[in-house]
This record gives structure tokens, sequence and C-alpha cells, in this order.
């Protein structure tokens, strides 16, 4: 809000801003440059299909046009793939942009959102710029999110709750039917989102929660109040373009329509969406291959006695506590860059083969496993 002028204002008073965001953490991205080895920020290794990289070429063309702002070609896709009717799809700015519209037309200042924490780390940001109160959950000693806790934590201010699978960073997953237990203790006014950024690589889970498929279910049953979040970001490799999809009730739907920034989603972000569903086989692959990698690497780390939470999404978490940041330092000083939670672990994103192989050289001459607390990097050759 720009200070209205007037007597008791100095001539140089700035601009009257919000004072309560002063406490808000500032977004970093990654600072992965050429000469490094990024496994910080969950992106996928590969570049876009062949065939998503000639779709967009030939849409550079019509770049003088706006967009499409109802995204109906990918819309039509998307709808077709789930089997849900187009008017329950809503696309954003990446699946980021979605939880912002999702705050906005759940919260109003001083509502309540519930995340798990730790969790994905733009929630208690996200939430707190629509001046909503923030309740973080915390996970379970196995590093998963607790449920029951978070069911038990909803009170009568409480309008949204994230519940993010498999979460970010611990990689830990939610079942299905634990999510169907939780929702039954669950208000039907309180929105809930089921964030699966990830899904694409849990194919290995037991009793897997497809959140698409559920709130698909609930749908048809008349249950409005569970949303579902998925991107394009992850296992189809198009962050750069920043693309993510939300499933709701066509109401929902409709009100996200209308908090939405015009024009939000870019016509080169449509295109490459599309056609990478025109890859589905490629994409499948890409991801199957990750999840061995990740599989691959896991294992060497058990091997070499670290603790490592089974993963359902394309990076590990190693709950290395005090170690986190000598921990990073240590890889940053062999080229690679992992993502550091002061205090609590260090997430790794999985590479490619050589960049995971390059992780785990650096991980093993870091101190022995068990000895984290005092860790200091072991010297090299
Ligand atoms: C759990 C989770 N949700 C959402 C996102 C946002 O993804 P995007 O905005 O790129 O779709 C991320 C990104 O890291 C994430 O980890």
């Amino acid at each position: 809000m720009i200070a209205p002028s007037g007597p008791d204002r100095p001539p140089t008073a700035g601009p009257r801003v919000r004072t309560d965001l002063d406490g808000l953490p500032l977004f970093r991205g990654s600072a992965a440059g050429a000469a490094m080895i990024g496994l910080d920020c969950n992106e996928s290794p590969f570049a876009p299909p062949a065939a998503v990289q000639a779709a967009l070429s030939g849409a550079v063309q019509g770049l003088n046009r706006y967009p499409d702002h109802s995204s109906a070609e990918l819309v039509a896709r998307l709808a077709e793939r789930h089997g849900v009717p187009p008017a329950t799809l809503c696309l954003g700015p990446g699946s980021v942009g979605l939880c912002v519209q999702l705050i906005q037309i759940a919260c109003a200042a001083g509502d309540e959102v519930i995340v798990p924490w730790r969790s994905f780390e733009v929630y208690p940001s996200l939430a707190a710029t629509a001046g909503a109160v923030v309740r973080r959950v915390p996970l379970t000693a196995e590093h998963a999110l607790d449920l029951p806790a978070m069911a038990a934590a909803i009170s009568d201010r409480t309008r949204l709750v994230f519940v993010c699978s498999p979460n970010n960073p611990t990689g830990t997953s939610v079942s299905r039917s634990a999510v169907e237990r939780f929702l039954a203790a669950v208000p039907p006014d309180v929105l809930v989102v089921l964030d699966e950024a990830y899904a694409e690589f849990t194919e290995r889970e037991a009793d897997p929660l497809d959140g698409f498929a559920l709130v698909r279910d609930r749908l048809r049953q008349g249950r409005t109040n569970v949303v579902a979040l998925r991107t394009f970001s992850k296992a189809y490799g198009l962050a750069g373009l920043r693309i993510g999809y939300c499933l709701s009730a066509p109401p929902v739907a409709e009100l996200l329509g209308r908090v939405a920034v015009p024009y939000a989603v870019g016509s080169l972000a449509q295109r490459a969406a599309v056609a990478a569903l025109d890859c589905e086989r490629e994409v499948r692959e890409r991801c199957r291959h990750l999840v061995d990698e990740r599989e691959r690497v896991r294992s060497a780390l058990l091997d070499a006695g670290r603790d490592v939470p089974v993963s359902g999404a394309n990076f590990l978490w190693l709950p290395i506590g005090s170690a986190a940041e000598v921990f990073a330092a240590h890889c940053r000083e062999h080229r690679i860059l992992v993502k550091a939670f002061p205090g609590e672990g260090v997430r790794v994103t999985v590479g490619t083969a050589a960049e995971n192989d390059a992780f785990l050289a650096a991980a093993a001459r870091f101190a022995p496993a068990g000895a984290y607390g005092a860790a200091r990097p072991t010297p090299l050759g």
C-alpha cells in the first residue's frame, strides 16, 4: 500500500508496506552453474524429450499473442487422461502457483493452515502472505506425515490442510487407506490439498495414494473438500516452463480461476505440456530409470551405514541433524549441490548415473556413519 501524503507524514517516507512480512524467509533458488552438479532442486536431470523441444520451436512464432487463458487443449487432454470432466481441472504457473490460489480462496486473515513439518518449505510463507496462521504438525520419528496428529490439530479456524505425499524433503509417502482414515476425521468444510508433485516416482509403494483417483472417487460421491495437485516440473522435466494442475470440484476450480493472474500459464508451457503428454512412454521410462537410480543410491548409503528413509520421490533424505550444513559444504567442495536443512538433514536429488556416482564418492569421503554429530569432512585422497 502506498502511503497517502499528509501533514503528519515526513516527505521522505517510503511506501507503507506490510511489516508482518518482515520475518518471511527469502526463497533462494538453486545456485547451480555449469561447473556444478545440481542435486538440490528435485529437478529432472534430463532435457525435455525431443518431441517437446520440437513443439516448443514450432510455438515460438505465435509469441506475439497472449496465451489461451483457458488452456483448453491441455485441459481436454488432462481430462481424458485422468477420466474427469474438464470443469474439474485448473492449470497454474507451477503447482506452487496453485498453492497460492488455493490459500487465497480458502483463507482470510487469521484463518489457520495446517502443514506437516518439515515439508515443502514454501507452504508457511504462502500462508503467512495471505495473513493466515500456520500450524506446523511435526513428522513422526520415521520422517513421515503424522496424519492422526494433523487431524487432531484441526480447529474451528482451520480452513486448509496440506498433505504432501511423497513428502518434500523426506520422500516418505502416506498410503491411500491412511489418507482415507484421515479424511474421515476432517470436517467437510476444511479444504484438504493433496500435493503430489512427485506422484510419478511412487510406483513401488504398497497401498499407494493416487490423489487424482481418490479425488475423482470422492467427487462422484458428491464430496468436494479434497483437491489434488500435480506438476509438469518433475517427472516431465519442464521445471523451467512453470506449469502445474489441480483436480477439484467444479466450484473450487471456478474460484481458482477467479483469483488466477491473467495469462499466468504461458503458451510455450501449454504447448510443451501437451507434447509431453504425447511422450508418456518416454516419460515413464525416465521415471523408472530415476527410481532404479534412487534405489541404487539408497542401497549404497545404507551399506555405508547411513540412515535413509524409503523414498517415493526423485530424491533421498539424509537425517543427519547438526551435520547437515557441513555435509552440504563438503559436497560443494566436490562440485555437488545438495539442499541442507540446518539442524535436520540434507535432501539429495537423484540425478544421472554419473552424477549419482559423483555424489556417492563425495559422501564416502565424509565422516564415517554414526559420527555425524561431530562430523568433519575427512581429507581427500
Ligand atoms: C511438494 C511440492 N509441491 C509443489 C512444488 C512446486 O512445483 P512447481 O511449482 O514447479 O510445479 C514442489 C517443488 O519443489 C514441491 O516439492
